[in-house]
């Protein structure tokens, strides 16, 4: 074998030994979010080059990688990116979206910081009619779209499962879909016109003892050969869900879950 083989070999545990498993399941469920960190410590550049790496092996439709990462290090960046949400929680307020916001003044003292941007040119890279308008297009297009997206989700999740892996709490920061906040936030980290911001992530030592949140049962998730119909909640049921128990989800620890 070349060097260039064995350098490429795709090396797995034995089929069906647990130990690595157990291993990552370990990681997996202790991958916790906070949203404040201990703002002393400061995270080896090393760590930084893990966590990306872990990102760069994600898989991608069309295996294009629609992904790019910025470290962010600079305290007024960090700032200047948390104010921007602060806002944007005060206009959601007002608007009175009853969302339960978390306090976004926590993303200033991150002592770890990635911006996650994509760049959906690359949803040409997926099944699509190029320059057509069609209703048939749109619905290609819709497609790539998601494809792109959870492209970006799947390295996301990879960086997010290194922070955990290296010790650190996480916090994923999605909330800036908006155009607005593109246009706020990209001149910051000048980043080009064809890229979008999609994610923050956040990592460090916690500030305070972190704790785990509820999730749903596995058998009401996982259902065989077909979907198993106690499983399905009506739209009465999600929405009484989310008047009551959505906040407790979100902000307490998994044992005030009925
Ligand atoms: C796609 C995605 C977007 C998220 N966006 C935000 C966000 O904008 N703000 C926030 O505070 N938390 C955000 N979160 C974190 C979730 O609220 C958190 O993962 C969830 O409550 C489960 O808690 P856990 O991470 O401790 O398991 C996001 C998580 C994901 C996967």
């Amino acid at each position: 074998m070349t060097n260039n083989q064995t350098k490429n070999k795709v090396e797995l545990p034995k089929v069906g030994s647990s130990d690595q498993y157990n291993h990552l399941m370990k990681i997996i469920q202790n991958r916790v979010t906070v949203r404040k960190f201990d703002e002393n410590y400061i995270v080896p550049d090393m760590h930084f080059e893990m966590i990306i790496e872990a990102a760069r092996h994600a898989p991608s439709g069309a295996n294009s990688q629609p992904w790019h990462f910025i470290v962010v290090k600079k305290p007024e960046i960090k700032h200047e990116i948390s104010e921007y949400f602060v806002k944007e929680q005060r206009i959601r307020a007002k608007l009175k979206m009853k969302f339960p916001t978390p306090n976004y003044k926590g993303l200033a003292g991150a002592p770890g910081f990635i911006v996650i941007c994509s760049d959906m040119r690359w949803t040409k890279a997926f099944p699509v009619l190029k320059n057509d308008n069609s209703e048939l297009n749109k619905m290609y297009k819709e497609n790539a779209e998601r494809i792109l997206l959870q492209s970006l989700a799947a390295s996301t999740m990879s960086a997010h499962l290194a922070a955990a892996s290296l010790g650190y709490n996480v916090w994923w920061v999605t909330a800036i879909g908006q155009e607005q906040a593109q246009k706020d936030l990209k001149p910051l980290l000048g980043i080009p016109e064809e890229l979008s911001v999609l994610d923050i992530l956040l990592f460090g030592p916690p500030f305070q003892e972190p704790y785990k949140r509820w999730r749903k049962p596995l058998k009401s998730i996982m259902n065989i050969d077909k979907f198993n119909e106690d499983n399905f909640q009506t739209d009465d049921e999600i929405d009484k869900w989310i008047q009551n128990s959505r906040h407790k989800v979100m902000f307490k620890d998994a044992s005030n879950i009925d």
